[in-house]
């Protein structure tokens, strides 16, 4: 019995996951055009960039800026990375209306990533979300390692649970499950994915697949089975973590979006806007897209 969801609401984060990846800094400029692509694509919610360290992410550093330069679209969110206190008043300077938080399930990628353990992180997370009470501002959760890290090997799935309902608890109206290195296999990722929704309804929870070893939309197609309905993705399949060893790019919203729709899974997203948002990106990185419906347009062009 299979319990696909109606509509899926596709969680883009180019401008923030694919970027923070990439070896040189675009200019503001250029990620404000990209995300201004992306909403006129038909997208709903749109990652805008990290207010993390710029030492740490300095492909991310000039966040305000974009922030200032983008043209928001009525009914069109726009999350934004906070990973703590300091980050979270530095996005409400720069007007965000919604924020993320980041925890990882695995202690290593946490200490790697955050320069703090879990409990740390969580106790940072704390701050972010009381000062989100007080402004009125929703607050998003990801999960890292949920299948698996890269220093540490198999993740327990008990502990991924908690942490995900911990979050939940926390503030978070959802919580991303993050495959931060693509590790997983679609009975691995249903097995995941029904164990955090036992803790955690399937409306409050999201799935976020690095494409790393090419299972991302085996295994979207395989939670999608389970009724999940938001799932993160990056145009160009651009995405990676630069803490975490060997993770490579999201799922690509392009590929994404082609298998909802052949599947009469509404997204509310006009393919062709979103697949040349994807060739607009990759001309500045003067490299292909790495999404099959990309490589199909940019061979065309070249
Ligand atoms: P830290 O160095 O431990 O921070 O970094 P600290 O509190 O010790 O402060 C050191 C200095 O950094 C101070 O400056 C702070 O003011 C400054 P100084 O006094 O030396 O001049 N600082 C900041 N500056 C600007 N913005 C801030 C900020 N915080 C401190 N927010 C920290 C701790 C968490 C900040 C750092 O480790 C960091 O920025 N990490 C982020 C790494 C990152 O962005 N990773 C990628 C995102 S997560 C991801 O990709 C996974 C995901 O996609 C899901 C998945 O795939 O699984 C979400
Ligand atoms: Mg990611």
């Amino acid at each position: 019995m299979n319990n696909f969801p109606e509509s899926v609401r596709v969680v883009e984060v180019s401008a923030r996951d694919g970027l923070q990846n990439e070896k040189q800094a675009l200019p503001a400029t250029i990620k404000i055009e990209l995300i201004d692509r992306l909403g006129e694509s038909g997208l709903s919610t749109i990652e805008v960039s990290s207010f993390v360290s710029p030492r740490w992410v300095p492909q991310l550093a000039d966040a305000a800026e974009v922030m200032a330069g983008i043209r928001k679209k009525p009914g069109v969110r726009y999350p934004v990375l906070a990973p703590n206190e300091k980050g979270m008043r530095r996005a409400m300077a720069a007007g965000a209306g919604e924020v993320a938080v980041f925890a990882a399930a695995s202690e290593t990628f946490s200490q790697k990533n955050t320069n703090a353990s879990i409990a740390e992180s969580l106790q940072r997370i704390e701050t972010v979300m009381s000062l989100a009470k007080e402004n009125n501002l929703p607050v998003r959760g990801y999960l890292s390692c949920v299948l698996g890290c890269p220093y540490e090997g198999d993740i327990d799935l008990s502990a991924v649970a908690e942490l995900a309902d911990r979050l939940a608890r926390m503030g978070c109206y959802e919580i991303s499950l993050g495959d931060t290195i693509g590790v997983g296999t679609p009975l691995a990722a249903q097995n995941m994915l029904t164990t955090v929704a036992e803790k955690v309804p399937m409306k409050n929870l999201a799935i976020h697949f690095h494409d790393t070893r090419g299972q991302a939309l085996a295994n979207i197609f395989a939670c999608l089975e389970l009724g999940v309905s938001v799932i993160d993705a990056s145009v160009a399949g651009l995405g990676g973590c630069p803490y975490a060893k060997g993770a490579s790019g999201n799922v690509a919203s392009e590929d994404l979006v082609y298998l909802l729709h052949g599947m009469g899974i509404e997204t509310g997203i006009d393919l062709d806007a979103l697949t040349d948002a994807g060739l607009f990106i990759c001309q500045h990185l003067d490299r292909m897209p790495g999404s099959r419906l990309g490589q199909i347009k940019w061979r065309l062009q070249h």
